[in-house]
């Protein structure tokens, strides 16, 4: 009888530790069948992120609309970011501010409708250049000032207003002396000074000029213009490997039109 219970015994254990191995097994398949779905849902795992900084108070090239940052380099960034698998993050900042966090690597790139100048590529790489830019100067309509010349001319005392650290800012500062010169931290500001009268004219980039003088009654460009640039995007020193995916993007999307349809959207040929 005992050898008997001891037969029962045993073959009760060796079914329950088939029954475990067994459900072990099936879990494992389980496991790896979870895995399986991961791999297959690869599409939908969330992309690397690419961080742009930006100043955006720069239309039409980035600008608010409905607490969006949109604008050509907005677009032209995401197209970028889509074309190489890179889901598109925007951090506003002041202008000369960029430089400095592409430099410490809290961002990955900067676009603000960047002039590519000698300076800037001793401190950051530029991509190839995707659009190009042209200095000029709003005065109010009913200004003494009619040229560019007349700033420059003989015990002329004409005060500028700049964004801080852009190239108009650079530019006005070495040709009128930097009592001459005064630098506001966004080009909406600078306006709002000419039109109180703190200074004679404001000297920035022509679209966004454009916009400004659109945008408040009383203001014009003059003809002739200041200075003539590349806008490209900065990235870290270095980084070899993202100027390269950058520069690919920006010949494929030059390529295929997507440039001169973003460009083409917020500047409409005349
Ligand atoms: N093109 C000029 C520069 O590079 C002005 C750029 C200002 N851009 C801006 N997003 N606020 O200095």
């Amino acid at each position: 009888m005992k050898r008997f219970l001891a037969l029962v015994l045993a073959l009760l254990c060796l079914a329950l530790c088939f029954a475990g191995c067994t459900a072990a097994k099936d879990d494992k398949a389980n496991d790896e069948s979870t895995e399986a779905t991961e791999a297959e849902g690869e599409g939908s795992k969330p992309k690397p992120v690419l961080k742009m900084a930006t100043n955006a108070y720069f239309q039409p090239y980035e600008f608010y609309k409905d607490g969006k940052i949109v604008g050509i380099d907005a677009e032209i960034a995401a197209a970028i970011a889509e074309y190489l698998g890179y889901e598109l993050v925007i951090e506003d900042m002041e202008f000369d501010t960029i430089i400095t966090a592409v430099k410490a690597g809290s961002v990955d790139f900067g676009m603000a409708g960047m002039t590519i100048t000698e300076d800037r590529l001793l401190e950051v790489d530029f991509s190839n250049s995707y659009a190009t830019g042209v200095q000029s100067v709003i005065v109010k309509a009913d200004s003494a000032i009619t040229k560019v010349d007349d700033l420059f001319a003989d015990g002329a005392t004409y005060k500028a207003g700049v964004q801080q650290g852009t190239t108009g800012d650079i530019y006005a500062t070495g040709d009128l002396g930097e009592s001459r010169v005064t630098p506001y931290n966004n080009a909406n500001n600078a306006v709002l000074a000419l039109i109180g009268g703190d200074v004679d004219c404001v000297i920035i980039d022509n679209e966004p000029a454009k916009a400004l003088v659109a945008a408040n009654s009383g203001l014009k460009i003059l003809d002739t213009s200041y200075a003539d640039e590349d806008y490209a995007i900065c990235i870290k020193k270095g980084n070899t490997e993202l100027l390269g995916k950058i520069n690919e993007a920006i010949v494929a999307l030059t390529k295929d039109g997507t440039i001169d349809a973003i460009v083409a959207k917020y500047i409409p040929a005349n």
